[in-house]
C-alpha cells in the first residue's frame, strides 16, 4: 500500500512532539484525502498507541473522515446555538436534498459530501455551514439551496 509509506513520514515528523496525534491525522487527510482504515495501525505503531485509541480520536472529531470526500464538502454545524436556530432542519432538508441518509456521508456521484460540525464560531449568525471551506450564516433551507446550487452549477 503506497500511503503506508507517505503516513509513515508524517508519523515520523510529528511522533516525538507533544500532542503529535492531532496534526499528525491532520497531515495525514491533507495527503490522502481521507485517514483510511488500512492506515490506522500505522499511526497507532508510531504513536505506541493501541488502535482502539487512534480510531477513538478520528471518530470524535468528525473533521476526519475514513473515506476521500466528494468534489464538494458542505459542513453543516449541529452544535447548540445553531441547533437553537433551526439546524436540524437545516441538516434534514441537506440530507432530503442531497438524497443522503440521516447521517451525511458522500453522495454516490461523488458531487458532494455532508458532514456535520460543532462550532464554526458563527453562533451569533447561525445556524451557520460551511462549503468548500467558506462559511456561510443565517442559513434558510432556500439560502441553503441556492448557496449549493451555486457551487454544484
Ligand atoms: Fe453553530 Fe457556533 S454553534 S457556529
Amino acid at each position: 500500500d503506497p500511503r503506508l509509506a507517505t503516513v509513515r513520514e508524517i508519523v515520523a515528523r510529528h511522533a516525538l512532539q507533544r500532542g503529535g496525534l492531532l496534526p499528525a491525522l491532520h497531515d495525514v487527510q491533507d495527503a490522502l484525502g481521507c485517514v483510511p482504515a488500512e492506515v490506522v495501525g500505522e499511526i497507532a505503531l508510531g504513536f505506541n498507541l493501541s488502535r482502539a485509541e487512534v480510531h477513538g480520536v478520528i471518530s470524535y472529531y468528525h473533521h476526519f473522515r475514513s473515506e476521500p470526500a466528494g468534489r464538494h464538502v458542505l459542513e453543516v454545524c449541529r452544535a447548540e446555538a445553531c441547533q437553537s436556530m433551526g439546524a436540524d432542519a437545516l441538516w434534514q432538508h441537506a440530507c432530503e436534498g442531497l438524497g443522503l441518509p440521516e447521517a451525511g456521508g458522500t453522495r454516490p456521484d461523488g458531487g458532494m459530501t455532508l458532514q456535520p460540525v460543532y462550532c464554526l464560531g458563527l453562533c451569533a449568525q447561525s445556524p451557520a455551514a460551511m462549503l468548500d471551506g467558506r462559511p456561510h450564516a443565517r442559513l434558510s433551507p432556500e439560502r441553503l439551496d441556492r448557496v449549493m446550487g451555486a457551487c454544484m452549477a
